[in-house]
């Protein structure tokens, strides 16, 4: 199968997200493979939106490691402990944690210096286990906002099925 990923980078977000969900449901289907899935939608986030930084922190021990897992952009910080940065905060809390601005956050861990604005969105199995979070880095202050948040908290509930 081929596949281009759409430029959705002029499209208002919200059916931005639509037609993500969309392109990420026929790629994935019959796919039950969870790093198959997160490859796949982190390279379809990153280039339809032109982000700086896309890709999934796996949770590797539990409530107390994740460990960097598929992801496009420049390198990721390789491990992040429950609670450390935005990525540690938002596995440790089970939440979604939106950063208009990276500069203001207590305890950011900066990968790339030129990261603005994050979001970060906990990803759950069938049983309901955090399994790792998807992490995003825009190159422009309040990039994200509830449009994102539900945008992509509708995506990943494709790994609930993993
Ligand atoms: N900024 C993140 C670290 C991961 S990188 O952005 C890829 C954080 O504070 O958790």
């Amino acid at each position: 199968m081929s596949e281009n990923i759409p430029d959705l980078r002029a499209v208002p977000r919200a059916a931005a997200y639509e037609e993500l969900a969309r392109h990420a449901t026929a790629l994935l289907e019959g796919c039950r493979d969870e790093i198959a899935g997160m490859a796949t939608i982190s390279a379809l986030i990153h280039h339809a939106l032109g982000f700086l930084w896309t890709g999934f922190y796996r949770v590797v021990e539990r409530q107390s490691l994740l460990r960097v897992g598929p992801y496009q952009g420049s390198l990721g910080c390789m491990e992040i402990k429950f609670g450390d940065g935005v990525c540690g905060k938002a596995a440790a809390e089970r939440k979604t944690i939106v950063v208009p601005d990276v500069s203001a956050f207590a305890g950011h861990i900066t990968c790339d210096a030129r990261s603005k604005s994050e979001i970060v969105v906990p990803v759950f199995n069938r049983r309901g286990d955090l399994t790792a979070v998807l992490d995003i880095d825009a190159d422009r202050v309040d990039d994200f906002g509830d449009t994102d948040r539900a945008g992509l908290e509708r995506i990943v509930t494709w790994f609930r099925a993993t």
